[in-house]
C-alpha cells in the first residue's frame, strides 16, 4: 500500500477509535444545525482532488458535530442498535475485501457466510430450518421481500401468475393489518402495488395488539387471496400480537401470515422472554433486523420466508453472465431485489460468533430489565405516567398525569426538549393513540445500569424543572 493510503488508514483508525472512546462523553444528539453542516461540507464541485489523508481530515472535522449518538450508551429515542465494535471491525474488512456478495461467483466467501449465518439465525430465532433468508438493508426491505413472496403465492393459489403477469387484471388481494402497525409495512405495500390505503385495518387493544375477533369478523364476509400482517414488538409498547390465534384464522382462510419483527422477533433468542412470541413460528414469513438487537453496523436486515420457492419466484432473476452456484450453495441474489451489494453475512456471522447464543440472550434480557428499571424510577420517583405494561424493552410515557390532554401533550414536549438540552441522554417524542408521548427504548449493547440511572436522574430533573415553571 502506498504511504499516502497507509496514512489515510492510520488516521481513519485513530479517529474512529477516538470517537468510540468518547461516545459516553459526547452529546447523544447532533449539536450542529443543518446550515452549519452544509457550510462545513459544501465546496463548489471540486475540480481537483486532494490527498487521501486530507479527505479523511476534512470529512471527519466537517461532520463531527452532526453525528448522532446512536452508537453510544444513552440513546433511547429510536430503536437502534449500537454498532458493536466486532461488527464494525468486520465491516472494515468487508469494505477492504470489496466483495460483491450478490452472487456465489461474485464472492464465494460472502455467499457461504450468509448461508451459515442464515442457519444460525433460524436456530436462534426458533424458526423452521428450511426457511430461506434474504439479507436486506433493514426490516422495511425485509418486509418488502416477504410480502413480494406472499403476493406471488396467494395469487398463484388463485390461479394468477403475478411474477410473470403483474397485477393488471389480477384477483384483488385482501391485506389485513393491525391499526398500530409500523409505517414500514405501509411503505412496503405501496412499493408492491398493493397500496398503503387499500388495506383492511384491524382494531387493536391499548398495547397495540390486533384484536382477533375483529380479524375473524373482517374475513368472514370476504373471500379471495389473503395476506395478514402481524407484528412482534410494537414500536411504542413492544407488544406482541396473539400469533397462535391469528395463525389459526389466517390459515383457515388459506392466507399468508407475515410478521414484522424488526426488533421483537429477537425475544425468541432469549429463553426468559421467548413465551411472548408464542405461535410466531406458525407464520409464513418474518422480517427482522440485524442492526437493532444483534448490534450489526448499518445496514442489515433479514427477510425470512417459509416457502423458499415463493421467495425465489418473487426475487430471482436470470442473466447469461451469472453462472449458477450449483450444489448446495444458495445464490444470494435469488432472495433480495439487489444483485450487487454489500456482504452483510460477514458482520452477521461475526456478531453471532462473538456473542454466542447465551450472550445474545443475556443482552436482550438485560435491556428489558433496564427498561423496567427506568419505567419504575419514573413512576415511583416522579409520578410519571407509563402508558404500557413494560413487557419488552420499550415503553411510552406522558408527563403531567391528571392534567387535561392538551396540557399533558404540552408538558411532555417541554420535558423532552429540556432533557435534550441537558444532554445526558437522548429521547424524542412520538405519538401513541393520539397522545404526544416520550418513547424510551433500551437496545444498545453499550447501555449499563449506570447509564439508566444517570438518564433517569436527568429525565426526572428535567420534568421537575418544567413542572415547577408550569
Ligand atoms: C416494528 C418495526 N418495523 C419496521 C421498522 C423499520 O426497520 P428499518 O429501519 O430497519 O427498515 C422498524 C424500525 O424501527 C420497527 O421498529
Amino acid at each position: 500500500m502506498t504511504d499516502e493510503y497507509r496514512a489515510a488508514f492510520d488516521q481513519a483508525y485513530s479517529l474512529a477509535l477516538a470517537f468510540h472512546d468518547s461516545r459516553a462523553l459526547r452529546s447523544p444528539a447532533a449539536t450542529a444545525s443543518f446550515e452549519a453542516l452544509r457550510a462545513a461540507l459544501y465546496v463548489p464541485t471540486p475540480d481537483e482532488g486532494v490527498t487521501a489523508p486530507e479527505v479523511i481530515t476534512q470529512l471527519a472535522a466537517a461532520v463531527d458535530a452532526g453525528l448522532m449518538g446512536a452508537a453510544g450508551p444513552r440513546f433511547f429515542a429510536k430503536v437502534m442498535g449500537g454498532s458493536h465494535p466486532v461488527g464494525v471491525a468486520v465491516d472494515w474488512m468487508t469494505s477492504m475485501w470489496g466483495q460483491n456478495s450478490g452472487s456465489y461467483h461474485g464472492s464465494p466467501a460472502g455467499a457461504v457466510a450468509e448461508q451459515v449465518a442464515s442457519s444460525w439465525l433460524l436456530d436462534l430465532l426458533g424458526l423452521p430450518s428450511d426457511c430461506s433468508i434474504g439479507f436486506t438493508t433493514g426490516a422495511t426491505m425485509a418486509s418488502f421481500v416477504c410480502l413480494a413472496a406472499a403476493r406471488s403465492k396467494v395469487l398463484r393459489l388463485a390461479g394468477w401468475n403475478a411474477d410473470a403477469d403483474g397485477l393488471f387484471g389480477a384477483p384483488p388481494v385482501n391485506v389485513c393489518i393491525g391499526n398500530d402497525a409500523h409505517a414500514a409495512i405501509f411503505a412496503a405495500l405501496r412499493y408492491l402495488g398493493l397500496g398503503h390505503d387499500r388495506v383492511i385495518r384491524i382494531p387493536t387493544d391499548d398495547a397495540g395488539r390486533m384484536l382477533v375477533p375483529a380479524l375473524s369478523g373482517a374475513l368472514a364476509s370476504r373471500g379471495g387471496p389473503l395476506i395478514v400482517i402481524a407484528q412482534a414488538g410494537q414500536i411504542n409498547t413492544g407488544a406482541f400480537d396473539p400469533f397462535n390465534e391469528i395463525a389459526d384464522v389466517v390459515h383457515r382462510y388459506g392466507g399468508w401470515l407475515h410478521v414484522d419483527g424488526a426488533f421483537g422477533l429477537w425475544a425468541r433468542a432469549c429463553p426468559a422472554l421467548a413465551q411472548l412470541t408464542a405461535g410466531v413460528e406458525q407464520a409464513d414469513s418474518w422480517a427482522t433486523d440485524g442492526h437493532k438487537w444483534l448490534q450489526t453496523p448499518y445496514d442489515c436486515g433479514y427477510a425470512i420466508v417459509r416457502d423458499s420457492d415463493a421467495h425465489r419466484r418473487a426475487m430471482a432473476y436470470e442473466a447469461s453472465y451469472l453462472p449458477a452456484a450449483g450444489g448446495e450453495c444458495r445464490e444470494p441474489f435469488h432472495y433480495v431485489p439487489e444483485l450487487s451489494r454489500r456482504a452483510r453475512g460477514f458482520a452477521t456471522w461475526a456478531l453471532i460468533r462473538a456473542f454466542g447464543r447465551r450472550g445474545i440472550a443475556a443482552m436482550i434480557e438485560r435491556h428489558c430489565l433496564l427498561a423496567r428499571r427506568m419505567a419504575m424510577r419514573l413512576t415511583s420517583e416522579a409520578g410519571v405516567e407509563v402508558l404500557n405494561q413494560v413487557e419488552l424493552n420499550q415503553f411510552v410515557v406522558q408527563f403531567g398525569a391528571g392534567e387535561p390532554p392538551e396540557r399533558r401533550d404540552h408538558l411532555t414536549r417541554a420535558t423532552i426538549e429540556n432533557i435534550q438540552a441537558a444532554g445526558t441522554c437522548y429521547v424524542a417524542e412520538a405519538t401513541w393513540h393520539d397522545r404526544l408521548v416520550m418513547r424510551f427504548s433500551v437496545i444498545s449493547w453499550a447501555t449499563t445500569e449506570e447509564d439508566i440511572d444517570r438518564s433517569a436522574d436527568s429525565i426526572i430533573a428535567s420534568w421537575r424543572q418544567v413542572n415547577a415553571g408550569a
